[in-house]
């Protein structure tokens, strides 16, 4: 309860206005619409009101690009690109630096944290058919970030120079060599040079710390300006905005803040602490986040045992080595990623969420789970024998769900959709 006048009224601070805000405030927002934005984007915004944990994980990824803009900016402080210098350089702010090694691990645990947090909110709109209308262009955006997070990752591992940044290079620059035509002469021009070199190195690093950030800074700021403008979608699939109450807001809508900004903070608390474990107990996750041919200096003329992308990649890895042939394997590879974009127009089923879908695409989306589990893990062993064949069959598995998907959601036998959306209260 707040101090109260003669009257009854609440007591006013020196040099606040009515709602209690100080002339500080007052000042701001006469010259910037902070409290403005703030009504009309956060206490203005009516979300659904029944989301649930999976809702998390695109707050948590802002989160995540927050923190990799930070430690990259002080790694960039101390790191040194070139052939003769990054290796060492790295290695001076694991042991020299003050918390150097803090800032290093925040950063390299804060890239898988960043694809795992993606992967699960990607998953999140499989689940709740959240791709489809009207948010085709919300997640046709996300791809694009998802583009752009890649190409981050794959240069960023290159920098420190270690034996498996030079080798990775080495294999993924070369698949653009399987480009007909315009191979050979693509894969020097993005070397800058004969092989992977010095001019690699530093072009990589010129796109890890501007260009890409910078192009997922813009893609991530496009991706809520369509989210604004949809609304998002929820478990039941339902658009919210299709009944409205007396004030012309969402029946099922509440203000995103404080409700969803104050929810959000207990997933910030749970990523932390398990962000948190690995940074301080095992940063390199055995092999898994920092591979360790990773902590010896890049060798042109020896090659680590496998050659192997760190785990996020290696579902596609997997793929790329299932066919004998390198340029098919590209292909499969590109097939791959480029099949999420069609999603939107490939899913013809009658509703958007699994709740009340049937057995038939559920079975569909747990399968596809299973193959892109198994090809990420069958992309860490060596491409030999009965990881091959296993291989092919989980290929096979990843490409059904996507282009059988307009035969089998119009066959599927689905449940009857709520008028409104599911909600109990705790
Ligand atoms: C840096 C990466 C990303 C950030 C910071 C981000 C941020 C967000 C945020 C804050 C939301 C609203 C909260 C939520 O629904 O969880 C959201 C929704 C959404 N995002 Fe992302 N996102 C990212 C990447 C992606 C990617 C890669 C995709 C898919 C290709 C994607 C697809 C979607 C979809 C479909 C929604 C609406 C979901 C719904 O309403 O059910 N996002 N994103």
């Amino acid at each position: 309860m707040g101090v109260k006048t003669a009257t009854g009224a609440p007591a006013r601070l020196p040099g606040a206005d009515a709602t209690g805000r100080g002339s500080l405030w007052i000042w701001l927002n006469k010259r910037l619409p902070i409290g403005e934005f703030i009504e009309s984007q956060l206490i203005g915004y009516y979300a659904p009101k029944n989301f649930n944990i999976w809702y998390f994980f695109g707050s948590l990824a802002l989160l995540v690009l927050v923190m990799q803009l930070v430690t990259g900016i002080f790694l960039t402080m101390f790191y040194k690109p070139g052939e003769l210098t990054s290796f060492d350089s790295v290695e001076y702010i694991m042991r020299e630096v003050d918390y150097g090694w803090l800032i290093r691990y925040l950063h390299s645990t804060g890239a898988s944290a960043f694809f795992i947090v993606v992967y699960l909110h990607m998953f999140r709109a499989l689940l709740y058919g959240s791709y489809r209308a009207p948010r085709e262009l919300l997640w046709l955006i996300g791809m694009l970030v998802y583009l752009a997070l890649m190409a981050e990752a794959f240069m960023g591992y290159v920098l420190p120079w270690g034996n498996m940044s030079f080798w990775g290079a080495q294999v993924i620059v070369n698949l653009f060599g399987t480009i007909p035509g315009i191979g050979k002469p693509l894969v020097e021009w993005i070397r800058g040079d004969y092989g992977i070199a010095d001019a690699t190195l530093n072009r990589f690093f010129a796109l890890h710390v501007a260009a890409i950030p910078l192009a997922l800074l813009l893609f991530v700021m496009l991706h809520l300006v369509a989210l604004r403008q949809t609304g998002s979608n929820n478990p039941d699939g339902i658009e919210i905005k299709a009944r409205l109450g007396p004030g012309g807001k969402p029946l099922d809508g509440i203000p995103f803040h404080p409700y969803y900004t104050v929810k959000d903070i207990v997933g910030v608390g749970v990523f932390l602490v398990l962000f948190a474990l690995v940074v301080f107990f095992k940063p390199t996750l055995g092999g898994l986040f920092l591979e360790a041919p990773n902590f010896e200096p890049a060798n042109p003329i020896s090659t680590p045992e496998h050659i192997t992308p760190v785990w996020y990649f290696t579902p596609y890895y997997a793929l790329l080595r299932a066919v004998p042939d390198q340029r098919m394997g590209a292909l499969l590879m590109l097939l791959a990623v480029v099949s999420f974009f069609f999603l939107p127009w490939l899913d013809r089923s009658p509703v958007k969420s699994m709740r009340y879908r049937g057995w038939i695409s559920r079975t569909a989306l747990a399968l596809f789970v299973v193959a892109f589990v198994a090809l990420g893990y069958l992309g860490l062993q060596p491409a030999t024998g009965a990881y091959v064949v296993l291989a092919r069959i989980f290929a096979v598995l990843y490409f059904a769900f996507f282009w059988l998907m307009p035969f089998y959601t119009l066959i599927d036998p689905v449940r009857p959709v709520p008028e409104r959306v599911t909600y109990h209260a705790h």
